[in-house]
């Protein structure tokens, strides 16, 4: 940070990146879960299907725990949030989301592993990734039971999100979308209107 540099005014650039492109490869788990398990499709269709449900899962795997490193360690904007039960209402949201984005992955790889058929995992095609577990069906059938209810979870937690940036993008109108946008500098410089 430049000595002329004060308070960050959005989320820094890394963050706003990894925001959208998770956003991106979550809408892309949801539309390919439905043709994937569509046991009316070929099978060789299904298993390409999974095959790309399992890389991209496992790549927001990846990205979460960079996105959380990232949140620790660089500095972010004040709360959005004037009110003490609304700053509560929008902490419980993001650590209920971040909470999903980390244990589904984490229930999806250890379902496969876990599976009676073992079908191997090979990320985006180039290389198999060991399944840590091998076949239990006690552990298959709680990963999928979780991993199902994740995946609602996240759907309820992210509308709620959705419909809260809404409500501060058009009822109170107070610019919080421009916070997770890129602009020309991430922290106010000295003299800067907040
Ligand atoms: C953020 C990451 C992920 C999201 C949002 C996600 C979401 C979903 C959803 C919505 C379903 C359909 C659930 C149902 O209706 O039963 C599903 C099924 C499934 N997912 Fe994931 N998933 C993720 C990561 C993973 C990973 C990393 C793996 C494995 C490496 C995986 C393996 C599976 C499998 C095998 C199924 C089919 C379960 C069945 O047979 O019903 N998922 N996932
Ligand atoms: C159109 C959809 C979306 C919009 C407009 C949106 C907008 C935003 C905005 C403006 C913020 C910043 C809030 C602040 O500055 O305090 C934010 C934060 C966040 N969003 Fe989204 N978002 C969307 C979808 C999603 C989805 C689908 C997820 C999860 C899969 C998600 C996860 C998060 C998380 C975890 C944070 C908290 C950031 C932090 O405090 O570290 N967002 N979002």
């Amino acid at each position: 940070m430049s000595e002329a540099a004060g308070r960050p005014i959005r989320w820094h650039p890394a963050l706003v990146t990894l925001h959208w492109l998770t956003l991106l490869l979550v809408v892309t788990q949801f539309v390919v879960a439905s043709p994937m398990r569509d046991e009316t499709r070929n099978l060789v269709e299904r298993f390409e299907y999974y095959q790309l449900h399992k890389s991209v899962g496992l790549t927001v795997a990846g990205l979460i725990v960079l996105r959380l490193v990232l949140r620790l360690t660089v500095a972010a904007p004040p709360p959005a949030n004037p009110g003490r039960w609304l700053r509560v209402a929008s902490d419980t949201v993001h650590a209920g989301l971040y909470l999903c984005l980390i244990v589904l992955p984490v229930t999806g790889f250890l379902m496969v592993s876990s599976a009676p058929l073992q079908i191997p995992t090979l990320y985006f095609g180039w290389f198999a990734v060991p399944h840590p577990i091998g076949p239990d069906k006690a552990t298959y059938e709680l990963m999928r039971g979780l991993h199902y209810w994740l995946g609602n979870l996240l759907l309820a937690l992210a509308a709620i999100h959705v419909a809260a940036a809404l409500v501060h993008a058009l009822v109170w109108r107070d610019g919080l979308l421009r916070r997770m946008s890129f602009g020309r500098r991430w922290v106010e410089l000295r003299g800067d209107q907040p």
